[in-house]
């Protein structure tokens, strides 16, 4: 069997991935037992939602009442204690989706569990007692206090994810660029509606890992949306095993095949910007030409760049390619007898050639997102 760090090169927390495959929470649903039925199924689990201080415990109380399921205890960090330790003993990554109503209630928590576990930022819930308690969607209305959160956070020293709901926020793309700005590592999107062209906006706003969600129970929507910017794939109504496990044999045949379980579609192809890893050089009127226009890389940069970064590595080969170089060629998915050529005489299957297109788009991405840290000297 393939090892998974081989196969998806995916690390979330310092751990490694066992495959893309999230289970999202449920409050009062997803818990350490729930994640154990579907432990050979899924990486990570985002336990919860878990209210943590005195104004969200009561809300969480009140939905109860109204006949909602909730996780409800009296010392939220005894209970969450409880499941983490539970959880540690089952070999999935673990995530906490947390609901409270300062930074400080959540800084408090990860200063009793520590970085073993993700905390995950509850800026989803619309259930209106929640959001009068000021988290859930409140968050989205009220972005100083999410970023507030996030920095109290990180200051505690860990990894955390911000989960969030399409299309609440007057602009998704600020958003994002906030959440990244105040040090998150994980954005998880609950799309709703708006598929993988909002996917696709996110994905050219910021660098995180992204988890994409909502109604994601087939491999064509898994696909779908991995090749428009998702990291992971998380479910919550329907994480059945049955699903998961039609998901995870899918996903890996998928990334041994092609070697990049989440390529983009080529930009041209309506894909996000890593594709810039699959342009040619930008010689002609086609899409590259305005993208890199709205991200500020002059043309020469563009060729310079990409030559720079391929140097002394089977890419920098493929004279007889269009370009001269396979820096410049096609996606693995387009046929081509030239770029084939030329990965043959470097004794490069298309598998390994998408590995390292991989490669220059993680470096393209680091180049776009941060320059002033791309161009220091070591
Ligand atoms: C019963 C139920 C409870 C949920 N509780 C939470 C929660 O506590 N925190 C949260 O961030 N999302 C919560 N969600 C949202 C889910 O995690 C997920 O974003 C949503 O159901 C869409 O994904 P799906 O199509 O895979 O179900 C809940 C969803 C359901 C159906
Ligand atoms: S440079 Fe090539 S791959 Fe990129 S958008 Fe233009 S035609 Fe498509
Ligand atoms: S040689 Fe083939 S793969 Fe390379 S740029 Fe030309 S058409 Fe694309």
């Amino acid at each position: 069997m393939m090892d998974p760090y081989d196969r998806y090169e995916l690390m979330v927390n310092g751990a490694v991935m066992k495959n893309p495959l999230v289970l999202s929470s449920m409050a009062g649903i997803v818990d350490a037992a729930y994640v154990n039925a579907r432990k050979d199924l899924v990486g990570m689990a985002c336990i919860g939602g878990f209210s943590i201080d005195q104004r969200t415990m009561e809300a969480s109380r009140e939905l109860a009442a109204a006949g909602r399921k909730e996780f409800l205890y009296d010392d939220p960090v005894a209970a969450i204690a409880a499941q983490v330790a539970q959880m540690a003993e089952i070999g999935v990554i673990c995530a906490l989706n947390l609901r409270g109503s300062s930074p400080a209630s959540f800084r408090a928590v990860a200063e009793a569990i520590g970085p073993s576990v993700v905390y995950e930022i509850d800026a989803h819930c619309r259930q209106a007692p929640l959001v009068s308690a000021g988290c859930g969607e409140y968050l989205l209305k009220h972005q100083d206090a999410l970023f507030a959160t996030i920095r109290a956070l990180k200051e505690a020293g860990v990894c955390v994810s911000v989960k969030i709901r399409a299309g609440v926020a007057e602009d998704d793309r600020a958003l994002v660029k906030g959440i990244t700005a105040a040090g998150a590592d994980i954005l998880h999107v609950d799309l709703m509606d708006f598929g993988h062209a909002k996917l696709r906006q996110l994905r050219n706003s910021c660098p995180l890992l992204i988890i994409a969600n909502n109604s994601i129970t087939t491999f064509s929507a898994a696909k779908d949306m991995l090749a428009h910017g998702a990291d992971m794939l998380s479910l919550a109504r329907q994480a059945t095993p049955e699903t998961l496990r039609g998901l995870d044999k899918d996903l890996a045949r998928y990334a041994d095949e092609t070697g990049w379980y989440n390529a983009p579609k080529q930009l041209c192809r309506g894909g996000d910007i890593r594709a810039l890893t699959f342009c040619c050089m930008p010689v002609k009127q086609c899409p590259l030409i305005p993208t890199l226009e709205h991200l500020d890389i002059p043309r020469n940069e563009f060729m310079t760049l990409k030559l720079d970064l391929v140097k002394n590595t089977p890419l920098a080969g493929g004279e007889n390619t269009c370009f001269g170089s396979l820096a410049w060629c096609c996606k693995s998915s387009t046929p081509c007898m030239f770029r084939n050529m030329a990965l043959k005489e470097q004794g490069l299957s298309l598998h390994d050639y998408m590995r390292y297109k991989r490669r220059l788009s993680e470096k393209l991405m680091q180049r776009v997102f941060d320059a002033d840290a791309f161009y220091a000297p070591e």
